[in-house]
């Protein structure tokens, strides 16, 4: 090839791969089309039918526009699979004109990029439109696929890109919006949002929202099935099926104290009320902060509270997330990895140091694993998305590595100033969207430099831009866990008996410890008296039977099979199943059993979690 060919070839595939990109030059998030450097929606009205027999959404979207440029532009808004009936615009002096339109080709990542050409610069859009059966932000499950078996269920899960499968809207994290809603759904149905939902509300069938203070676009959110309201305190409370309720309410009983401790710890909640909303099991999330209403998944109900650090988690992004969000998809770990570090604040403040470095360990210790099998490029903090869908690359690099690197950060500058820092962080950047590089900028300006030479730039650097983890890495130190491995040993050597172990004393997380940690050299006859000891394979923590089931396949210990199928038929939480499946794919006896299994599991799974595990088994 000559090199002006060579060049030519090069300038080709850019143009294909990135045509959608265009706007990368340019601005922070490049999965989105919108140009919102020349417009940006301000507020969102809805106005929304919930039609169960055809699922679908229908109805208008109202988006009122600030303009940021002077000339005339084409307004580019996001969709996926929207079907777009008429479009209107607003002019300066507040009449409304049909105008037109044209939905471009769907990209399999992007979706359908929406383009309105009004003749002014419009105020205000109304678009009337309907969402499709397949739309990928939305579920629609019969009433078979709920606890009460009676009334269907619809939830939305709009993080990342999924906000446009029902709603045509800019959406990207660098655009905040107020909105508020009108749904219309059945009369024994209720509604509920990531807005101002008013406890005990009257089941009419009309419902009407307001979220005042401006979120991004994959913070909106709906709920809607035959739900029920419980209070937990003054501010928080439990919406859930009939059935869950009561479990739910007390299982989560200190969300207020995670609340006050957080306060303490990090500044105001800026929000309001708190409610939890719990799903049917096939939510693909442990959670989803959805402001006010974080929508919470029912295999966290363990009747001991031994799992609530998601609640933590999930009231945690009240801070990092929701009032300061990151700019793009690239920068996720300023979501997610200042998240898991005020999560882990939260459970030592209300449970304990203990709990809290044990939660610490397993979760570095799973990291551990997990970067030996991701490709190295995605191990980085800011990671090169490479116009993948963010979907698709999505890892505990971002939890938990962003933790290790603030935990780092704190063990530096000690506590007081770390805390100081993160404080005035939250304030700093409340309800506004923040890149890595800004990010950096602000880190040094407040924190690096103020007190120098404690972390140099090169430092910083190697955490956030480079891969692997680097050698400063903090590694968290469980008593508790010290002594399981030592007990595993004189274990495995036969110097103690089964009995002889002190499991009646071990917490949720010191099972999970012990399980994760026997060696892969153990012997059937052991599994099966560990579990005839321990009745693992039917154990009702989801974290438990998933950690063992996980263990069983890889040491060949069968009798697990009949259990972990029903496990799989009636959970459709990724976290939980994507583990078990890709563990099974790696033989050919277990490939066809999962298969097998899949076949019947696979409607009642949640579209991401069928996309991801159709990748697993190669569907
Ligand atoms: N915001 C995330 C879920 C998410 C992240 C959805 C990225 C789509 C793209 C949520 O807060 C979360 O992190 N959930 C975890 C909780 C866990 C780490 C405690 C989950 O679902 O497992
Ligand atoms: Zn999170």
């Amino acid at each position: 090839m000559t090199k002006l060919f060579r060049f030519m070839a090069f300038f080709a595939i850019c143009t294909i791969n990135f045509a959608w990109a265009s706007n990368a030059n340019k601005l922070a998030d490049t999965y989105t089309y919108a140009n919102y450097d020349q417009v940006k929606t301000t507020n969102i009205y809805l106005d929304l039918n919930v039609d169960f027999n055809k699922k679908s959404l229908s109805g208008f979207a109202q988006l009122d526009l600030t303009w940021l440029v002077d000339d005339l532009k084409p307004i580019y808004l996001d969709t996926r699979d929207l079907v777009i009936d008429r479009v209107l615009a607003k002019s300066a002096s507040g009449q409304w004109f049909k105008t037109p339109f044209k939905l471009a080709k769907r990209d399999d990542v992007l979706g359908s990029k929406l383009t309105i050409t009004p003749k002014f610069q419009a105020t205000a859009l109304r678009i009337y439109y309907a969402s499709m059966p397949q739309a990928s932000g939305l579920q629609w499950l019969s009433p078979e696929q709920t606890a009460g078996k009676k009334a269907p269920f619809l939830f939305s899960q709009n993080e990342a890109i999924h906000a446009r499968s029902w709603i045509p809207i800019q959406d990207t994290p660098s655009v905040r919006v107020t909105y508020s809603a009108r749904i219309h759904t059945d009369k024994n149905l209720l509604a509920v949002m990531s807005a101002n939902n008013v406890p005990n509300t009257e089941r009419d069938g009309d419902y009407f929202f307001t979220m005042p203070q401006a979120i991004p676009s994959y913070l909106i959110a709906i709920g809607v099935g035959d739900l029920h309201f419980k209070a937990m305190s003054r501010q928080t409370g439990v919406y859930a099926e009939q059935a869950i309720l009561d479990a739910a309410a007390a299982e989560f009983s200190d969300t207020q104290a995670m609340i006050d401790a957080t306060e303490k710890l990090f500044g105001p909640y800026r929000w309001g009320r708190y409610d939890l909303l719990i799903l049917p099991p096939s939510f693909p999330f442990g959670g989803m902060e959805n402001p006010r209403l974080s929508f919470i998944t029912p295999t966290v109900i363990a009747g001991d509270k031994s799992l609530v650090s998601l609640i933590a988690h999930e009231l945690a992004h009240s801070w990092s997330g929701n009032l300061v969000t990151n700019e793009s998809w690239r920068d996720l770990w300023l979501n997610e990895g200042f998240t898991s570090y005020v999560e882990n604040r939260i459970m030592e403040d209300v449970y304990g140091k203990d709990r809290a470095v044990m939660e610490q360990a397993l979760a570095a210790q799973g990291l551990g694993y997990e970067i030996a099998e991701l490709a190295p490029g995605d191990t980085q903090l800011y990671i090169d998305l490479k116009g993948r869908d963010p979907d698709d690359a999505f890892s505990g690099i971002p939890y938990t590595k962003g933790q290790l690197f603030l935990m780092y950060l704190e063990q530096k500058f000690g506590r007081q100033r770390f805390d100081d820092f993160m404080m005035t962080y939250f304030n700093d950047h409340s309800f506004k969207s923040l890149g890595t590089k800004g990010f950096v900028s602000y880190l040094k300006a407040n924190l690096t430099h103020k007190y120098p030479n404690i972390v140099s730039d090169k430092e910083v650097h190697e955490w956030i831009f480079e891969q692997g983890l680097p050698s400063t890495t903090p590694k968290p130190i469980s008593n508790a866990f010290n002594k399981i491995n030592d007990e595993i040993t004189s274990l495995m050597a036969d110097e103690i008996t089964l009995a002889q172990l002190p499991s009646n004393k071990w917490t949720v997380h010191e099972w999970l410890h012990f399980l994760n940690n026997l060696p892969l050299s153990i012997k059937t006859d052991r599994m099966s008296s560990l579990d005839k000891a321990f009745n693992l394979t039917n154990s009702t923590n989801t974290e438990i039977a998933h950690a063992w089931y996980l263990l069983s396949l890889k040491v060949g210990y069968d009798a697990v099979y009949p259990a972990m199928e029903k496990y799989l038929m009636s959970i459709g939480r990724r976290k939980l199943i994507v583990p078990l499946y890709k563990q099974l794919a790696q033989t050919p006896k277990g490939k066809a059993w999962a298969e097998k299994v899949y076949a019947k599991a696979r409607p009642g799974y949640h579209g991401l979690a069928q996309g991801t595990i159709d990748g697993v088994l190669n569907k």
